[in-house]
Parts: C-alpha cells; sequence; structure tokens
C-alpha cells in the first residue's frame, strides 16, 4: 500500500537529528494518534535555509513525510519553503494511502511552527505564514498517551 519512495524515505529516512542553536524550531502534534514531529531550520543572513533535521515519533508515514519535507525546504527562501505544502509532500512521494493523508499535514505544519519561531526570535513578520494549531511550545509538551 505504500509507494517505493514512502518505503525509502520510511527506511532510509534524510535529515534525522537536531541542530544546536537552532534558527527556528517547531513542535507539532496530532492529538488523535498521538503522533510527534519536530523540525530544526537553519535561517541564515539572506532568510535562506542552509540546514535542516527532523525528529518524528510516529507513523511510518509521519516518518516518511518529515524526510521528504525536509528534503524539499533545504536550500530554499524562506518565502519558497512556505509554499511546500503537503500536497506538494504527498506527491514527491508518488503519493500516501487516504487514512494516511494527516500525516503529511504534521509535515507542513512542523516547517511552519518552525518558520513561526524563527520569526518571532527575529522579530519579523512572514507574509502568508499562520501560526499551526498543532503547534505545542516545548513547555507544554505533555502530550497523553
Ligand atoms: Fe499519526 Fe501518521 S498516524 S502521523
Amino acid at each position: 500500500m505504500y509507494t517505493e519512495k514512502v518505503m525509502d524515505h520510511f527506511t532510509n529516512p534524510r535529515n534525522v537529528g537536531e541542530i544546536e542553536n537552532a534558527s527556528g524550531v517547531g513542535t507539532v502534534g496530532n492529538a488523535k494518534c498521538g503522533d510527534i514531529m519536530r523540525i530544526y531550520l537553519d535561517i541564515d543572513e539572506a532568510g535562506i535555509i542552509n540546514d535542516v533535521k527532523f525528529k518524528t515519533f510516529g507513523c511510518g508515514a509521519a516518518v516518511a513525510t518529515s524526510s521528504m519535507a525536509t528534503e524539499l525546504v533545504k536550500g530554499k527562501s524562506v518565502q519558497d519553503a512556505l509554499q511546500i505544502t503537503n500536497k506538494a509532500v504527498m506527491e514527491a512521494l508518488d503519493g500516501l494511502p487516504p487514512v494516511k493523508v494527516h500525516c503529511s499535514l504534521l509535515a507542513e505544519e512542523a516547517i511552519h511552527a518552525a518558520l513561526w519561531d524563527y520569526a518571532e526570535k527575529k522579530g519579523i513578520n512572514i507574509v502568508g505564514l499562520v501560526k499551526p494549531k498543532s503547534d505545542i511550545h516545548e513547555d507544554e509538551e505533555q502530550i497523553e498517551y
């Protein structure tokens, strides 16, 4: 039921890890399945995402979509990264089963949450960026299973 690309990114995820002193960190969670995804962005002075890492505590589709999402935003400007939707991530993976679409939404939201954190830290406004509803602040990170 999973495409080859999904299986590849699940078994060999790209950009796993964390970035110390990241420009922006976003953590999001899905209340229904309890899965959590965290994205770290390293953004330079020109607003280019030089590095990105992720940690996902979740299902295989969540791991594959986070891996693909990090590949898609790497090297992009903040504005271009904002355009990467869960649809784009799914397309890049050659599709996901319908019951797994919400997992790709987590990847989009994690990027937005990390960009939101970056904007807050820098005191800037990123046009078109909305704070994701599933944003979990680190000090509120109490997920019940
Ligand atoms: Fe929750 Fe996939 S089942 S993110």
